[in-house]
């Protein structure tokens, strides 16, 4: 018997150096744009795969950098596949998102982590926060069926750990700490792993 094939999963970092308007430069994103390229790999590896796009996903990045306030990127399920070409072409995006406030899939508005909190809600969402020492990421199955949930939302640092504070806040909403494993891997990485293991996981229900 198959569950669903897609289980929809809700991606949510936040950057606290990426800028948060259209001030860098594509021939140098890492180094003029606060490291929102890390962000940008990111994207691309939660909806990316070898035979197109993932379409139950959506990706809810807080840019926190300069020169603020704060601004939210969010990847819709409408993204197209020029967007995610590479991490210069999704940079682009989200330039011209911070222009108009939509571009091909990407929205963009003022807003920080309470605000996309509140926009994911808790109805049938089981929150989750990739953390090295939180649960063993296979437990997440057991705590999915308990809750019968409907969406996984799965927040992660960026080049950078979340500050104690936002795991503070994460926590008082309800994310569990889960581990991929005593190593740390890079942000974009634990994009990848996360998604493996809940293709693995969750696609499919043993009798
Ligand atoms: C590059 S890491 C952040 C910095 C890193 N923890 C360090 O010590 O330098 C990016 C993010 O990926 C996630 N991550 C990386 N390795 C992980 C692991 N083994 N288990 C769970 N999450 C992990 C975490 O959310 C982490 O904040």
């Amino acid at each position: 018997m198959f569950r669903s094939p897609s289980v929809k999963r809700i991606f949510l970092s936040k950057s606290y150096t990426a800028v948060t308007r259209p001030i860098f430069s594509l021939s140098s994103l890492a180094s003029s744009s606060g490291r929102l390229d890390v962000i940008c790999r990111c994207i691309i590896q939660a909806f990316k795969t070898r035979s197109g796009l993932r379409r139950n996903v959506e990706f809810y990045a807080v840019l926190a950098g300069p020169p603020g306030p704060n601004m939210v990127v969010h990847v819709t399920r409408n993204v197209s596949l020029n967007v995610l070409y590479s991490e210069l072409t999704v940079a682009d995006a989200i330039a011209k998102s911070m222009v108009s406030g939509y571009y091909e899939g990407v929205r963009t508005f003022e807003g920080n982590l309470i605000d996309v909190l509140k926009i994911i809600g808790s109805r049938r969402v089981l929150p989750i926060l990739l953390h090295e020492e939180g649960a063993d990421i296979l437990s997440v199955r057991e705590e999915y069926h308990k809750r019968a949930a409907e969406t996984i939302t799965i927040a992660l640092g960026t080049q950078e750990d979340l500050s104690r504070r936002d795991v503070g806040l994460l926590e008082g909403a309800g994310f569990m700490k889960y581990s991929l494993g005593p190593k740390s891997y890079l942000a974009s990485h634990a994009v990848i792993l996360v998604n493996y293991y809940l293709d693995k996981m969750l696609e499919r229900v043993e009798l």
